[in-house]
């Protein structure tokens, strides 16, 4: 174990961020469903924030990046009998959302060298119940949003992005998670923005906005805050749709407005740092960093992904992430496999109670017949670190270079 070198702490905190806390602490407002304190929320100002840092008119927060997605196939009005295609390597949240509205997930393969939704297999997958497509931007890789947004057009599809692992990310200049009809992002723990669990749905769409509001507060809206007198309850009851409880809480709100504004000097250093990576492994025989698409401006990573050719290298991929962690001194956390595929991932599996409409729609959940050969591969031949060992310095860098190279000798003796 190379105990010498100290991975970069993940998440970031500081005293501007304990500061932040304990005002909410102390403030008496803990959560948007709690009484008015005369002054717009945590949750309302992070809301306003992480728009404009979009670019985009309208940003509802959630618990989970899970409930966004979920919240966003509601506001689209999707449910039993639409089809929705999602990419088949992507962790289950995706899939378990189309699921849980009671529509039917359409499996797809990605591309081999961005492990992002394929247009070309989505474009075969569409048939006369196709009502959404949901690609993912996985790790650090970007789907060609142009593809997906004219077979879109073509078709008359809803597009809901999911940009859990890319908050900054761009397409020709345009963030990610804006340029589809919806959407989400996580703050979960380990995302490059983070309030421990947290999640936000984006769109520039008055009435889509207004549905994911009332589907993630329990039909609840929001009241001007300056009509509220302090004392009284901001959310006022309505019964304009089916909503569960999908609130944010202050502290969440809190944490996110201290860490946003540092997230453009994060995201910069991690696409140096990744940019050096991608030059330096690809001089190791047998070793390739993922593509790039050039439509690509300005790129994030939630994983940076490093891919295995086996014969070439000397090594399959996932038996050496031990070897790896023990040599770089790292945790399951800082660098471990790729998302299992779905036709072989333990975590989807269509639950026969919630799902037994009828006979057909079990039927057509059924993982068995799934053939997702890239995103198989993709699991079994690739390697992913944390985004955070990007946060590193150059010490950190050729560390994990040499340790690549140092496997390789090994292997060949
Ligand atoms: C691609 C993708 N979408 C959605 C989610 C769900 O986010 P959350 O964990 O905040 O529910 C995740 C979580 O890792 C994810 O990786």
């Amino acid at each position: 174990m190379n105990t010498k070198i100290t991975w970069p702490r993940w998440p970031v905190a500081d005293e501007n961020t304990f500061a932040r806390v304990r005002a909410v602490l102390e403030s008496g407002r803990w959560a948007i469903s709690g009484a008015s304190i005369g002054e717009p929320s945590q949750e309302q100002r992070f809301a306003a924030e992480f728009a404009r840092w979009n670019g985009v008119k309208h940003c509802v927060t959630v618990d989970h990046g899970s409930s966004a997605l979920v919240s966003a196939l509601e506001a689209l009005d999707l449910g039993y009998g639409d089809e929705v295609i999602v990419p088949g390597m992507t962790w289950v949240a995706p899939v378990l959302a189309v699921l849980s509205v009671n529509a039917t997930p359409v499996v797809v393969d990605v591309e081999p060298d961005t492990f992002c939704l394929s247009a070309e297999q989505a474009a075969a997958a569409v048939t006369s119940k196709t009502r959404a497509i949901l690609p993912v931007h996985l790790y650090g890789c970007m789907v060609d949003m142009d593809a997906i947004l004219a077979l879109a057009a073509k078709h008359d599809l809803w597009v809901v992005e999911d940009s859990a692992h890319s908050h900054g990310s761009q397409w020709k200049g345009q963030n990610a998670g804006t340029m589809g009809d919806i959407g989400i992002f996580s703050m979960q723990q380990g995302k490059v923005l983070t309030s421990g669990e947290g999640g936000a749905a984006v769109t520039n769409d008055d009435t889509f906005k207004e549905r994911l509001e009332l589907s993630a507060w329990n039909s609840r809206r929001r009241l001007d805050p300056s009509t509220v007198k302090p004392g009284n309850l901001q959310l006022a009851e309505t019964t304009a749709r089916y909503g569960t409880n999908r609130c944010l809480s202050e502290f969440q709100a809190a944490i996110l407005l201290d860490q946003l504004p540092r997230l453009e000097e994060q995201n910069h250093k991690r696409e140096k740092n990744a940019r050096w990576l991608d030059a330096e492994l690809a001089k190791i025989e047998g070793l390739l960093p993922m593509r790039r698409l050039p439509q690509i401006t300005r790129q994030t990573y939630y994983g940076y992904v490093v891919r295995v050719n086996a014969p070439v290298y000397g090594q399959e991929a996932l038996p050496m992430i031990p070897k790896l962690r023990e040599l770089l001194g790292m945790g399951d956390f800082l660098l471990h496999g790729a998302y299992k595929p779905l036709s072989n991932n333990p975590l989807y599996a269509p639950h026969p109670k919630m799902h037994a409409l009828e006979p057909a729609y079990r039927a057509s959940l059924k993982v068995s017949d799934l053939k997702l050969p890239v995103s198989e591969a993709g699991y079994t031949g690739s390697i992913v670190f944390h985004h955070s060992m990007l946060l590193g310095d150059e010490p950190h860098m050729q560390a994990v270079v040499e340790a690549f190279k140092t496997l390789q000798r090994t292997s060949r003796g």
